[in-house]
């Protein structure tokens, strides 16, 4: 099992059965995550899982929940949001008057509801439907329904967990309005084009999972992906160290803006 062919050999066929390339990710996390999955379906051989999941739907739909971890919360590191909303985004709207977004890798749909909450509070303008996209169809579809527990719903002040879902038994469902205020779409960021002239991207807790030469094309294509003078705000556990390399800026911490 931990033969550097098989490996490599099952990473060529999962990218082609999946369109997902691996040797981007970094490999120890990876590898671990792929073989606790492996036991929990009790195989031990990289061939004979591939055959699994060529074969069994429902155990490929889990085996990619699992690899792509798509924890996610409302309001994340609330402190970070505040410097957003007090500081970062009142200054872009005084230069544009109104914003484009885009959260990148946004899982099941807490960080672009979160946007649309807090631009409504406050009137903040978007020029565009906030762009949310991930890799993962399954988190998306479950974005698209905008389902949460009352776990999930801790870090939304109540006034406005009450004026933004509606209740439905011991679920909450985002409203209509905040959903109008989306486009969910799949995006995988190492493969696909990047969207352009955007004011201010979100991409958070997503490139922790990917090597140090993965991470650094990714921060010049969304330093590209920004016009100038945008902002690009990353999670509480990254850093990004060579940003004068990709035109970007740290003009807090967390937040880098394109020179
Ligand atoms: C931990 S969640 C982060 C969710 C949210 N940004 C947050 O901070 O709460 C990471 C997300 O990145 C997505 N992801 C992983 N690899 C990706 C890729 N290559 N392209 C786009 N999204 C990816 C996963 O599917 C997952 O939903």
């Amino acid at each position: 099992m931990d033969n550097v062919a098989d490996w490599e050999w099952f990473i060529r066929k999962f990218e082609i059965m999946s369109k997902i390339n691996l040797t981007a990710y970094k490999r120890p996390q990876m590898e671990r995550r792929i073989n606790s999955f492996m036991r929990t379906v009790n195989v031990a051989n990289y061939q004979i899982f591939a055959d699994i999941l060529g074969r069994d739907k429902e155990i490929y739909r889990r085996f990619l929940e699992h690899i792509t971890i798509n924890v996610s919360e409302f309001f994340r590191n609330i402190n970070h949001w505040e410097v957003m909303e007090k500081q970062i985004i009142p200054s872009l709207l005084k230069e544009r008057g109104s914003i484009k977004i885009w959260s990148a890798g946004c899982s099941t749909g807490e960080e672009p509801y979160s946007l649309a909450m807090l631009f409504k509070e406050r009137r903040f303008n978007l020029n565009d439907k906030i762009l949310a996209t991930d890799i993962d169809s399954e988190v998306l579809e479950k974005a698209g329904i905008g389902l949460y527990t009352a776990k999930a719903m801790q870090g939304i002040p109540n006034d406005w967990q009450s004026k933004y879902f509606n209740r439905q038994g011991n679920y909450f469902r985002i409203a209509d309005e905040m959903k109008k205020m989306i486009k969910f779409q799949q995006h995988d960021l190492l493969r696909d084009p990047f969207p352009k002239e955007y004011d201010l991207i979100l991409c958070r807790n997503v490139v922790i999972y990917f090597t140090e030469e993965t991470k650094a094309k990714l921060y010049q294509r969304f330093s590209d992906s920004l016009r100038t003078g945008g902002v690009l705000f990353i999670g509480s556990t990254e850093q990004i160290f060579q940003a004068r390399d990709v035109g970007l800026k740290s003009i807090a911490t967390f937040f880098y803006q394109k020179d």
